[in-house]
C-alpha cells in the first residue's frame, strides 16, 4: 500500500507508539486486502467496549494505547457491559463494575466520547452521504451504508481505533463504489405489520441473500425505528452490511438491478419466527432496544406501560442511549416506565452485559437481540412492543 512521507513516518514512530501501533495495523490491514493506499475518515465508532468480551488482555492493551494515544477524528463508543451510571440495579458485580470503569477511562484518555450506544447517528455522530468512515458495530455499519450512504468497511476494536488515531482507514472493500453495487435482487411480496416484522424480514433476506449486496423492491414504506431494526438483523443473518431498498433509501435509483432474483412471500416471514422462536412461555427478562431505543421507542414504551406493573419474576429492560434516556426525562417518559417496574440500561445491551446463567427466557422485538440472547443460553421470544410489555405485564408470552 502506497504511503505518503507523513504516512511512513507515523509509521516509522515519529508521532509516538499509540500512531505506530494504528500504522502497523492499518498498514497490515490494506496489504491483505490489497488497498492502493489510506483515505481519511469523518467519524468513527469503536466496538469492543465491554469488559466481558474484552476481559483483562484487551484492558492492558487499551491502557498502553491510551498513554500518549488521543482520536484525531469524532470517535464514538459502542454498548459498554453495564450501565454506567445504575449498574447495581441491573444486578451487576461491583468487581465487574471496577474492570469496566478502567476500560472507560482509558477510551476517555484517548478523546472518544464516551457515547456507548449503537445507534451513534442518533447522538450526533451522524456522517454525511457518501462520507469516508470507519465504523466497527455491524448494525450501525448496515445504516451508515444503506441508510445514510456513508462509505464504511465493518471494522474490528482494534482497526477502528487505529482509524480513530490516525484519521485515516485503508481503502479497500466498501469504500470503493465497485464493490458497492448490488448483487441480488430481493422482491418482498410480504406485508410488514408491525417492528418485529423487520426483524422477521431481516432474517429472511440475510439467509437468502446469503453474504450478497441486496436490492430490495416491493416495500412501500419505512420509518428509522423498522430501518435500524431491519440494519441489525439483515447483517446478523448472513447479508453484507449493505442493501439498497427502491424508492427507500440513498442511491437505490442510481443502481442497477441485479438480474439474479429471490422472492420473500408471507411464509418466509413465518418462518423467520418460527426459527427465532423458542418453545417456552414463562418470561424472566423483556429487553427491548436492539439497536438503542429511539425517543420514539421509549414513547411508545411509557405509553403501553402507563398504570400497569411489571411482573414479579419478570425483568424489564429499556436499552437506550444516554442521551435518549435524558430526553426521556425531560418528558416524563422515565417515570411511567420506572414507576412500572421496568429499568433503563443506558450504555449497555443484552448482548454485552454479563447475562450468562441469569436468565433463562427472553422477550424482544429484536431479532438481533434473540440471536445474541441463545449464546447466553436463553431462550427466546420476538414479537411487537405490545406483546413484549404484554410479556413484561404477565411474566408470560401470550401469543
Ligand atoms: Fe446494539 Fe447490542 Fe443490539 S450493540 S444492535 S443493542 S446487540
Amino acid at each position: 500500500m502506497y504511503l505518503t512521507e507523513k504516512e511512513q513516518r507515523m509509521l516509522e514512530g515519529a508521532e509516538g507508539y499509540a500512531v505506530r501501533k494504528s500504522m502497523e495495523i492499518l498498514v497490515a490491514l490494506g496489504d491483505i486486502y490489497d488497498a492502493k493506499s489510506l483515505i481519511k475518515v469523518g467519524s468513527v465508532q469503536v466496538a469492543g467496549v465491554s469488559y466481558h468480551n474484552l476481559g483483562d488482555a484487551g484492558l492492558e492493551f487499551l491502557n498502553e494505547l491510551a498513554k500518549d494515544g488521543k482520536v484525531r477524528v469524532l470517535t464514538t463508543l459502542n454498548p459498554a457491559g453495564m450501565d454506567l451510571e445504575n449498574w447495581q440495579q441491573l444486578g451487576i458485580s461491583p468487581e465487574f463494575a471496577e474492570k469496566q470503569n478502567l476500560v472507560i477511562d482509558a477510551f476517555k484518555r484517548m478523546g472518544i466520547l464516551i457515547s456507548c450506544t449503537c445507534t451513534p447517528y442518533l447522538i450526533g455522530n451522524l456522517p454525511l452521504y457518501g462520507e469516508h468512515i470507519a465504523w466497527s458495530e455491524s448494525s450501525a455499519v448496515t445504516f451508515a451504508n444503506s441508510v445514510i450512504g456513508a462509505k464504511t468497511n465493518r471494522e474490528g476494536g482494534p482497526s477502528a481505533l487505529a482509524a480513530a488515531f490516525v484519521g485515516k482507514t485503508p481503502c479497500y472493500g466498501l469504500h470503493l463504489d465497485e464493490n458497492r453495487v448490488p448483487e441480488v435482487h430481493v422482491q418482498v411480496n410480504a406485508e410488514l405489520t408491525k417492528l418485529s416484522d423487520w426483524g422477521a424480514l431481516g432474517y429472511a433476506i440475510g439467509k437468502k441473500a446469503e453474504n450478497k449486496i441486496p436490492y430490495i423492491t416491493g416495500v412501500k414504506a419505512a420509518d428509522l425505528d423498522e430501518l435500524k431494526s431491519f440494519c441489525a438483523s439483515v447483517v446478523t443473518y448472513g447479508a453484507k452490511p449493505l442493501f439498497y431498498i427502491k424508492g427507500i433509501t440513498p442511491g437505490a435509483e442510481q443502481q442497477p438491478q441485479p438480474k439474479e432474483t429471490v422472492t420473500i412471500e408471507q411464509a418466509d416471514i413465518k418462518n423467520a419466527y418460527d426459527n427465532i422462536n423458542d418453545e417456552v412461555s414463562d418470561i424472566e427478562l423483556v429487553c427491548v432496544g436492539c439497536p438503542h431505543c429511539s425517543i420514539n421507542e421509549i414513547a411508545k414504551v411509557a405509553e403501553l406501560l402507563e398504570g400497569k406493573k411489571v411482573a414479579d419474576g419478570t425483568e424489564f429492560w429499556v436499552a437506550t442511549s444516554r442521551t435518549a434516556k435524558q430526553l426521556a426525562d425531560k418528558r416524563g417518559y422515565t417515570q411511567i416506565i420506572e414507576a412500572a417496574g421496568a429499568k433503563f440500561a443506558c450504555d449497555t445491551c443484552m448482548a454485552v452485559a454479563p447475562l450468562k446463567g441469569r436468565f433463562k427466557s427472553l422477550a424482544t422485538t429484536s431479532a438481533k437481540g434473540c440471536f445474541y440472547s441463545r449464546q447466553n443460553n436463553m431462550k427466546t421470544k420476538m414479537g411487537s412492543m405490545e406483546e413484549c410489555v404484554e410479556a413484561a405485564v404477565t411474566g408470560k408470552w401470550s401469543s
